[in-house]
């Protein structure tokens, strides 16, 4: 027996501490328990009467500054006070590079490098609460060697359609998965002096639109599937702020909401910290300062005494249409923050940092090395046997591409990124030639003819004509060598913030490359390098051999080019169905996507696997799904008792037996469903419980997973409450969500 499994999913949360200093790579890590280890404490309020007495001390105009945009990234300070600037950076990839103050120009200095962390799609992926963890304190050290005060991210809308712009960048389709990811994240971020602001709060799951759409959902939808990792973030990790979407929800902009601002946020879930803006999401003075928007950042004004919340702020208070004692209640939560990541008060014992370390390179290795899913591998290509193997063709733009940076929105100027064409120089024995050929281009139309029922205003239209030269050039690298690689997918300006792609289809004429070097070299690996589910239909039939990496940070080649050559076991697994079609998926299948002035989430919970499997829709890959180098059975599956009350916490444990030649983790994952009926509504599964678990070729491991009873709670609309059916439930365990290995039936009093 593993004593690392038990460490983490049979100890008490309390022995958690010591269990957390062993940690490495290497280990188990569980869903509910660990997110359990890192709920944090929270903001203090021992500085409150100094905060009192500093606002006491404060003119209308230095409260006002406080409120609002002074730079693109900052607020105003107010010196005589000691009260600092608060300094804001994007986000999700890695800290951003330092832009002018007074426009998004990149300010062109030489200390603004960053380690470039894999995005979203691959942090999920790793299915591993502890990189989640590893992720945050790595990239919580960065922010502090930059001196900032709040790191614009995590960023983990639901993926609710497989075009989503920013799907890249969110995490998952799941909202069990989302939150076992966010919570360790954000408390290992906070702990290195650094707020989070989790991010878009809330339901801002388009970019189609995004600026002006208004989303209508039913409340039980918004409670089981939108909200529970904002709420996890707030309730558990204790997230210091949280940034209001672009959208509208239910008819206010979510920046002058107070239905979530006031009501769910704070009354709530008992939010302490500051609500800032998404860049130009307020739209007026009172309401949105009303409704509990703490910061505005971002407008496109003329100045920045032109935001709603700089002069036209100022003149309400004189007219005495908003009160000064508003005003102090804004500029004190903005405060505690300050105080909270001690860039006031103990500033010496402030966290220092350290940032673009070869320690923080192995963090993003390390998680970009659990990422990568194996899709197919029905003829063993791989992994790669280099004895004996004189060539390799190298094909494909996504060989030598790099995705630090591209498209709208954030990226990281980094140093270091190593490409996979990088990682196989290196990794190969000096005898193996590499015939290299790019094989297609990444070029745009421009963006004007791009049409999406002439809703989408800003579509990135690829040109999809193959270069007959190009062509050429690549079936002649793959037929002089012994196996073929192809590096394909997509890149950073296809996938972008600020537009949703029109459909699945591989862009740049991708499919009849893959084609021709299939047809030139039976041998043939295919590796697709996205943020995103594609049109694999084809690849999936004709190709033996299917590898998916991400935008996968500065070490991604590297960690690629491991698994590629059995350095690593794959254990990646999807965070999100891959369709079979796009109007397989519920949000168009349901013909409510991309909606037009309102969007109505017509599929209501049903949202990714939970509709494919409960309206019986094959995908072409399930959620959960991705395969290893070897293999797993699992047997003996039990819960400790065959009865619970609500207050009580399931214990179930399965036999993982790794049945291979090669060490492998495994993610065993759980699914609830109910049984004999349900007074709503419910999916066919829901995740409730996972734990990654390394097992050595030929042994088995028992691999426990825990599910607090109230995790199977659905939420009451009538009486607003989250409310624990009795009845009997099954457990699914399986190694995808359509690969279910064993059942364990429990009954709840
Ligand atoms: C994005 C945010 C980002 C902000 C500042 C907005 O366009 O939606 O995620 O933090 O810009 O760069």
């Amino acid at each position: 027996m593993n004593k690392k499994i038990l460490c983490f999913s049979a100890a008490a949360v309390l022995l958690m501490a010591s269990c957390k200093e062993e940690k490495t790579t290497d280990e188990t890590a569980s869903s509910g328990e660990v997110a359990a280890t890192y709920e944090a404490k929270g903001m203090s309020d021992e500085y409150d009467a100094k905060i009192d007495e500093i606002v006491s001390k404060m003119t209308l105009e230095e409260k006002v500054g406080m409120l609002h945009g002074y730079s693109m990234f900052t607020n105003q300070g107010v010196e005589h006070l000691g009260i600092p600037e608060v300094h804001m950076a994007d986000g999700p990839l890695g800290v951003r590079e330092e832009i002018e103050r007074m426009s998004w120009k990149p300010a062109g200095r030489t200390d603004d490098f960053a380690t470039f962390y894999p995005a979203g799609g691959g942090l999920s992926a790793t299915w591993n609460p502890e990189m989640a963890a590893t992720f945050g304190k790595s990239i919580g050290e960065e922010s502090r060697a930059r001196g900032k005060d709040i790191l614009l991210a995590p960023a983990f809308n639901i993926v609710r359609t497989p075009v989503g712009g920013r799907t890249f960048e969110y995490l998952t389709e799941d909202p069990f998965l989302n939150k076992s990811l966010i919570v360790p994240y954000v408390v290992s971020l906070q702990e290195q002096d650094v707020a989070a602001c989790i991010k878009h709060f809330a339901a801002n799951n388009q970019e189609t639109n995004r600026g002006t759409v208004d989303v209508q959902m039913d409340e039980r939808t918004l409670r089981e599937i939108y909200l529970p990792a904002f709420e996890a973030a707030i309730t558990k990790a204790k997230a210091y702020s949280v940034m209001g979407a672009y959208n509208k929800f239910r008819g206010d902009f979510l920046c002058e909401n107070s239905y979530m601002l006031q009501d769910v946020l704070r009354d709530e879930w008992g939010f302490k910290g500051i609500v800032i803006s998404d860049w130009a999401a307020v739209h007026s003075t009172k309401k949105a300062l009303e409704a509990g928007t703490d910061l505005e950042m971002g407008t496109n004004k003329p100045t920045f005494d032109d935001f709603y919340f700089a002069k036209p702020l100022l003149e309400a208070v004189k007219a005495g249409t908003v009160t000064e004692a508003e005003i102090d209640k804004h500029v004190k939560r903005t405060l505690k923050l300050l105080f909270a990541v001690k860039a006031m008060g103990d500033t010496a014992g402030r966290a220092k940092g350290s940032i673009s370390t070869d320690a923080h390179f192995k963090d993003a290795y390390n998680i970009a090395s659990e990422s990568v899913v194996l899709l197919k591998n029905s003829e063993n290509l791989l992994p790669l046997k280099t004895d004996g193997l004189k060539s390799i063709a190298v094909i494909g733009a996504n060989a030598t591409k790099t995705h630090a940076q591209g498209g709208f929105g954030a990226g990281v100027k980094t140093k270091h990124e190593i490409t996979p064409l990088d990682a196989l120089k290196a990794k190969l024995p000096s005898s193996v030639a590499i015939n290299y050929a790019a094989g297609y281009k990444t070029e745009f139309k421009p963006r004007s003819e791009g049409k999406f029922g002439d809703v989408v205003q800003e579509v990135n239209v690829p040109i999809n004509t193959l270069d007959p030269k190009m062509i050429a050039e690549a079936v002649a690298a793959a037929k002089k060598s012994d196996v073929a690689v192809l590096f394909v997918g997509a890149n950073r300006d296809y996938e972008t913030e600020a537009s949703d792609r029109m459909d699945l289809s591989l862009p740049f004429g991708q499919q009849g490359l893959i084609d021709a070097v299939k047809a030139a070299n039976p041998k043939t690996i295919v590796v697709f390098i996205a943020g995103a589910p594609y049109d694999l239909n084809k690849t999936e039939k004709e190709n033996s051999t299917i590898v998916w990496s991400w935008y996968n940070g500065s070490e991604g080649g590297n960690a690629l080019a491991d698994v590629l050559l059995g350095k690593v076991n794959p254990s990646g697994k999807l965070p999100w169905t891959m369709p079979v079609k796009l109007e397989d998926s519920p949000a168009h299948a349901t013909k409510s996507f991309p909606g037009g002035a309102t969007e109505e989430y017509k599929e209501g919970i049903l949202v990714g696997y939970r509709w494919f499997d409960t309206k019986n829709v094959t995908p072409l890959y399930p959620f959960g799904y991705g395969l290893s180098y070897t293999t797993f059975e699992f047997a003996n599956a039990k819960a400790d008792k065959k009865e619970y009350a609500t207050d009580d916490t399931i214990t179930v444990t399965v036999d993982v037996k790794n049945t291979g030649k090669t060490d492998g983790k495994e993610v065993v994952q759980l699914y609830a469903s109910k049984t004999g009926g349900s007074k709503v509504t419910r999916a066919n599964k829901e995740l409730k419980g996972f734990t990654k678990a390394l097992v050595k070729a030929g042994s088995t491991e028992s691999v426990t997973i825990k599910v607090p009873v109230k995790e199977l709670a659905y939420y009451d609309v009538a009486t607003k409450k989250w409310t624990v059916e009795s009845g009997t439930y099954t457990f699914k365990l399986g190694s995808s969500s359509r690969d279910i290995k064993g059942e364990v039936s429990v009954n709840i009093k």
